[in-house]
């Protein structure tokens, strides 16, 4: 049961945080696993027998290459999750079209490309798994270039699932809110952005990267068959309302104020 033995999975994004999670967690379920990163995976894919490639997900050639090499290696790909981002503040009124146009290039041009040239060499039962983010269901603030990103990876993944649906391949995003990475904990207002989703979730705390990992698992095991096309959104309930600790913050600053 949600065996992933022998299956060939390529992640990008590999090197660090949800990325590292999921390479070590198909390694330990049986994948064949290919890893690849801007930055250096080689260690972390060795650690699982698997292969690494390094790869800039916004370069169209370098894609291309990983995915040739995967399957190259391994006769095919089953599982391609594209999950290579980065993050940085823009308020509107100070984004430049060039860190617009760099962020969403690697975001979201880099999983189309990651899909774009995986599929040719995935079958009938593969796999694609986006990793999108809280920012791409509800906008936020001070974050506008990477919320486009996240929007458009929400987007891709609904049209990726319909044509690819007919080869048998699902297709989906995961949308976690705040999780402890390297990415977290480089943002400037990782203290603020803690404590808000810490407060907003009745489970109230941040994710760990184990946790996402799981999830890519389920997704990606034959078990999982019928879902596709869909957002993920793992957020410890913080869009399931209001929760007590937020009404009870908003209650006291209001009486102070
Ligand atoms: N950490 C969070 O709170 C959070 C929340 C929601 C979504 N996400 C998303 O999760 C994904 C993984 O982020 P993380 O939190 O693990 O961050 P991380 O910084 O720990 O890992 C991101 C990895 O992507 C790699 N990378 C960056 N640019 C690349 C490029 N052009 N080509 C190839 N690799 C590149 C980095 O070298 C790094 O290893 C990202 O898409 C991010 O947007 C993160």
């Amino acid at each position: 049961m949600f065996s992933l033995e022998g299956k060939v999975a390529v992640v990008t994004g590999a090197a660090s945080g949800i990325g590292a999670a999921v390479v070590e967690r198909f390694g330990k379920a049986g994948a064949h696993v290919v890893a690849a990163d801007i930055g250096d995976g080689s260690a972390l894919a060795e650690a699982v027998g698997g292969i690494f490639v390094r790869t800039d997900v916004s370069d169209e050639a370098q894609v291309k290459a990983l995915m040739d090499t995967a399957a190259e290696t391994y006769g095919h790909i089953d599982t391609c999750i594209n999950n290579a981002g980065i993050f940085r503040e823009s308020p509107i009124l100070d984004t430049t079209v060039e860190m617009f146009e760099w962020i969403y290039r690697v975001n979201a041009v880099g999983v189309l490309l990651g899909m774009k040239h995986a599929v040719p060499h995935m079958r009938s039962g593969g796999v694609i798994i986006n990793t999108a983010s809280a920012a791409s269901l509800i906008g936020m603030p001070g974050i506008v270039a990477y919320t486009a990103s996240k929007h458009a990876v929400h987007g891709m993944t609904r049209v990726a699932a319909l044509e690819f649906g007919p080869l048998g391949i699902r297709v989906n995003c995961v949308c976690p809110i705040s999780v402890d990475t390297a990415m977290l904990a480089a943002q400037d207002n990782r203290n603020e952005e803690i404590a808000v989703s810490t407060t907003t979730s009745p489970l109230g705390r941040i994710i760990d990267p184990s946790e996402i990992a799981a999830l890519y698992h389920f997704l990606a095991a034959d078990d999982c068959t019928m879902i596709s096309g869909t957002a993920i959104s793992v957020d410890g309930a913080s869009f399931a309302g209001y929760s007590q600790a937020m009404l009870d913050a908003v209650v006291s600053a209001r009486q102070g104020a």
